[in-house]
């Protein structure tokens, strides 16, 4: 079989959805390329910074890397701005979607949020609310993400840092996108009190 011969799902046979499951399976595993491809036009989007939102990206990825933190963070860092292009009013929400079935809880939320808690750094200069993330005062992942705003990303604007390139976080991507998507082993919530 080359294609279903259906034109409405309801018509499909058991037979056509067993010859398309292994090329969802298939394309779903393929997602890495499609991620690298998409953060590569984070080049050039966004200007006006010392660097490029994928060197910025880069910045975020390698501080985990280096600050020893596990595959989650890393991948989460590198991939926390994706939304830039298609989404720049939520981008924080459209990067959540792609990492949330396969990184630990904490660390989608902290993807999820970290723009609110970014405002923190800048958004008085600008007329708005610094303290925008108090809405969420006294959620468990709160400190960790103003964590991860502190450590990988307000500070990731800098034209002299000296980052890892793209391809070298390949491997980490590899092993979180090869997991089983929603496996509850994975994707459960945080529950170390001391980390918040
Ligand atoms: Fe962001
Ligand atoms: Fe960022």
């Amino acid at each position: 079989m080359e294609k279903v011969t259906f034109t409405r799902l309801q018509d499909g046979t058991a037979e056509e959805y067993a010859f398309l499951e292994p090329l969802e399976e298939q394309y779903c595993h393929e997602v890495v390329d499609r991620l690298f491809e998409h953060l590569r036009k984070l080049d050039d989007s966004l200007g006006g910074y010392q660097v490029s939102r994928l060197e910025h990206c880069l910045q975020s990825a390698t501080r985990a890397l280096r600050a020893g933190e596990d595959d989650d963070m890393i991948v989460g860092a590198l991939l926390h701005d994706i939304g830039d292009i298609l989404a720049p009013c939520n981008h924080d929400e459209l990067a959540a979607a792609i990492v949330r079935p396969y990184l630990r809880e904490e660390i989608t939320w902290i993807v999820q949020y970290h723009a609110t808690f970014q405002k923190f750094y800048y958004a008085d200069k600008m007329g708005g609310d610094k303290n925008a993330r108090n809405r969420f005062t006294g959620h468990p992942y709160f400190d960790a993400c103003v964590r991860f705003c502190e450590d990988y990303d307000e500070n990731c604007f800098d034209g002299s840092y000296n980052s890892m390139k793209l391809e070298e976080f390949r491997p980490y991507m590899e092993r979180v996108f090869s997991r089983k998507p929603w496996d509850q082993a994975n994707i459960k919530p945080h529950t170390d009190v001391t980390r918040g």
